[in-house]
C-alpha cells in the first residue's frame, strides 16, 4: 500500500474545519495527525467532531514533530506570511489559503524562505478545481476555438461576511477578487494593465476601513485579450458563478449550476431550483480535489499544481486594483516589479 502523508491544519475556523473534515472523511492519502488554534475550544469542537487526538494551541508545537511532513495554514489572512515562514524554516510542505499575503514585501520574504527551503508550497485557489472552469481551459488553451479576445467573469457572492472578518481580510480585491484574478489567469494568462472601479452600496459600515462591496475590474492581458471581473458582495439570488470568453473561433461559458435541474411550472410560468447559498456548496468538490492532489504531491514529489508564484501574481493584482482606486487611473502590472 502507498504511504499515507502525515499533515496537520493550523486555523479551524469556516474555512479551516472544511478542509478538516475532508481530509478526515475524504482523502484517504493524508493522515490528520493534529489540529490547532489559538482560540483551542474552536479546534477541540472540531476535534471532539471527528474524532482527532491531538489539539493544540500553538503552532510551533507541530512544526517542532518531525513526524508532520506537511502543514495546512487557514488561520486569518495577516497571520499567513508569518506561518509560511515558520513552517518552511521547520521543512513542513505547505498548502496556505489565499490569499498569501496582503503585503508585497512581507510575501516575497515568505517565498524566498520557501525556495531556500526547498519545501512545496500550494495556494488555496479551489475554482481552478472545478471540472466547468477546467474544461474551458482546455478548450481555449487546445486552440480548437481560435484565440481568446473578451473574458467576462461575473462572482458575486449572497451576502456580506462578518464586520470582524472584513476588518482584516484586505478588502474586496485581495479576498474576494483574489479568486477571479487567479480565474483569469488561468484561463488567459498574464495581465499587463488593470483599471477599477467601486462602490460602496450595500454596508455603509464599511466605509469606516476604506473597503468596497460593489466592483468593476476591467484588464488587459500580455496577450491582447481584454476582460472584465465583475464583483458584488451581495446577489439576494444565490452565490452567482458565471464565466465567458470570446474567442476568434467561437466561445466557451460557464453558467451557474442550480441545486437541481428541475423546472417547476405553475400559472406563473416556470420556476427553476435555487443557486447553490456559497461557496462550501458550489465548490464542494473542489476543496477535497485541491488538497487531495497537494497531499499526492507530498508523497510523490510533485510540483504542486498551484504554485506560490500564481500566489504572488493574484496579491499583485490585487495590490494593483486597489491602486488604480486611490490614483484613479489605469495600473500596469510591471509598476510592481522588483528591480
Ligand atoms: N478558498 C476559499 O474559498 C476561502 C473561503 C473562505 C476563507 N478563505 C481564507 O481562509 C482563511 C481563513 O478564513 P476563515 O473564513 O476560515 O476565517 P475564520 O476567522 O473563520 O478562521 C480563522 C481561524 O484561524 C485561527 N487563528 C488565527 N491566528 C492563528 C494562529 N496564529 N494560530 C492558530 N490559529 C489561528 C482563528 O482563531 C480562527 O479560528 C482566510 O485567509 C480566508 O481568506 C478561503
Amino acid at each position: 500500500m502507498t504511504r499515507k502523508v502525515n499533515i496537520a491544519v493550523i486555523g479551524t475556523g469556516r474555512m479551516g474545519s472544511v478542509h478538516v473534515t475532508n481530509l478526515v472523511r475524504q482523502i484517504p492519502q493524508a493522515n490528520l495527525v493534529a489540529i490547532c488554534d489559538i482560540r483551542l475550544e474552536v479546534a477541540q469542537a472540531v476535534a471532539d467532531e471527528l474524532d482527532i487526538q491531538r489539539v493544540v494551541k500553538d503552532y510551533h508545537e507541530l512544526l517542532a514533530d518531525p513526524s508532520i511532513e506537511a502543514v495546512l495554514i487557514a488561520t486569518n489572512t495577516p497571520t499567513h506570511p508569518m506561518i509560511i515562514k515558520d513552517a518552511a524554516s521547520a521543512g513542513k510542505h505547505i498548502f496556505c489559503e489565499k490569499p498569501l499575503s496582503l503585503e508585497l514585501d512581507d510575501m516575497d520574504e515568505a517565498l524566498a524562505v520557501v525556495e531556500k527551503a526547498g519545501v512545496k508550497l500550494q495556494v488555496g485557489f479551489n475554482r481552478r478545481f472545478d471540472k466547468s472552469f477546467q474544461r474551458v481551459h482546455q478548450i481555449v488553451n487546445s486552440g480548437e476555438i481560435g484565440r481568446p479576445c473578451i473574458l467576462h467573469i461575473i462572482s458575486r457572492d449572497p451576502e456580506s461576511p462578518t464586520m470582524e472578518y472584513l476588518r482584516d481580510c484586505g478588502g474586496m480585491f485581495l479576498d474576494m477578487t483574489i479568486h477571479d484574478f487567479d480565474m483569469a489567469r488561468f484561463q488567459i494568462g498574464e495581465v499587463d494593465e488593470l483599471y477599477a472601479i467601486g462602490n460602496v452600496l450595500l454596508t455603509p459600515q464599511i466605509i469606516e476601513f476604506g473597503d468596497l462591496d460593489t466592483t468593476v475590474v476591467s484588464l488587459k492581458f500580455a496577450n491582447g485579450a481584454i476582460g472584465t471581473i465583475d464583483n458584488s458582495r451581495q446577489a439576494v439570488y444565490g452565490y452567482d458563478q458565471r464565466l465567458e470568453i470570446l474567442c476568434t473561433d467561437g466561445a466557451a461559458r460557464v453558467d451557474n449550476e442550480a441545486e437541481t435541474t428541475i423546472q417547476k411550472g405553475d400559472r406563473d410560468g416556470f420556476h427553476s431550483a435555487k443557486l447553490p447559498y456559497f461557496f462550501m456548496q458550489r465548490y464542494a468538490p473542489c476543496y477535497v480535489e485541491e488538497v487531495r492532489q497537494f497531499v499526492e504531491c507530498v508523497r510523490d514529489d510533485k510540483p504542486t499544481p498551484v504554485s506560490g508564484q500564481d500566489g504572488r501574481m493574484a496579491v499583485v493584482l490585487g495590490l494593483a486594483a486597489w491602486k488604480s482606486i486611490r490614483e484613479k487611473r489605469p495600473v500596469k502590472i510591471s509598476e510592481f516589479d522588483r528591480h
